[in-house]
């Protein structure tokens, strides 16, 4: 077997998302992080287009599952890659519905995408940061709830962001990472012709670039299978794994708990 000092291209292999072209961790997290910003301006337009707005009903039951944390408000939330902020809002809308106030954050690496999240909360009682979810600049055990929307698939080291996600809850804080899946049968064939073909077309079409929306059904197909990500949440500590999806597996929700 060939060792890594005989292959560069192994020293650091890519457990994460592999944007084209990109042949380690930092490669891959930079331009993942390029093609954020480059949509940015049309994130929100081409995200309610592609997914025919059945993505508010995801982040809203997201927001749902985790109402028993929300409603304390004591509770400290962390929305990780929050882009626009959209999931990060569900969270808010929920927990003002039982009356509570506690803290939400949405951490993002992308400035483009921030800016879009601070422009459109205005007035509303949430804090954003600029970080990278691999290296969150924030003490051990913080989190009570720590959120994450379409944004994991694309970390450059699943485990090593589990990991870091681990680090920040506090014990007995929970997980949840709303996802893309790849439904099986007859609905599966339908979703992966729209998400390899018509998707990147349109995406193609309304923002102008050309490599997101190719990217974006690679993304999907190269992340873990609901079982293979249990397991993975399960070796970074994670007890109580569990996977429900949404709307025929389309997309999914994994929870875990610390501790
Ligand atoms: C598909 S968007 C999802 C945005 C939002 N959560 C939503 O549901 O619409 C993925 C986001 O993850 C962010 N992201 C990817 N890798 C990241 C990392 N390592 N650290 C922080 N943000 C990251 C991107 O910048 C992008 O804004």
């Amino acid at each position: 077997m060939a060792s890594s000092a005989e292959n560069p291209k192994q020293s650091v292999p890519v457990i994460g998302a592999a944007p084209e072209g990109a042949v380690d961790r930092q490669q891959a997290a930079a331009k993942v992080r390029e093609m954020f910003t480059s949509i940015a301006p049309r994130y929100d337009l081409l995200n309610h287009v592609l997914s025919m707005q059945v993505d508010r009903l995801w982040w809203r039951r997201t927001a749902r599952t985790f109402g028993h944390v929300l409603r304390r408000n004591d509770a400290m939330v962390l929305d990780l890659c929050c882009g626009t902020g959209d999931m990060t809002a569900a969270l808010l809308a929920r927990a003002q519905k039982s009356g509570a106030t506690p803290r939400i954050v949405g951490a993002d690496f992308s400035h483009a995408m921030l800016q879009r999240a601070t422009i459109k909360s205005i007035g509303k009682p949430l804090r954003w940061m600029e970080a990278d979810a691999l290296n969150l600049p924030l003490p051990d055990g913080t989190f009570d709830l720590v959120t994450t929307a379409f944004g994991f698939r694309n970390l450059a080291d699943y485990d090593a962001g589990l990991r870091e996600i681990y680090r920040v809850l506090k014990n007995g804080g929970e997980l949840g990472i709303l996802d893309f899946g790849e439904p099986k049968g007859v609905v599966g064939a339908v979703y992966r012709t729209y998400f390899r073909f018509v998707l990147p077309a349109v995406g193609t079409m309304i923002s102008g670039i050309k490599g997101p929306y190719k990217y974006l059904p690679a993304s999907v197909a190269r992340f873990p299978a609901p079982e293979e990500m249990l397991k993975r949440m399960r070796a970074a500590g994670f007890s109580e794994v569990s996977w429900s999806p949404h709307t025929l597996g389309i997309a999914g929700l994994y929870w875990g708990k610390k501790g």
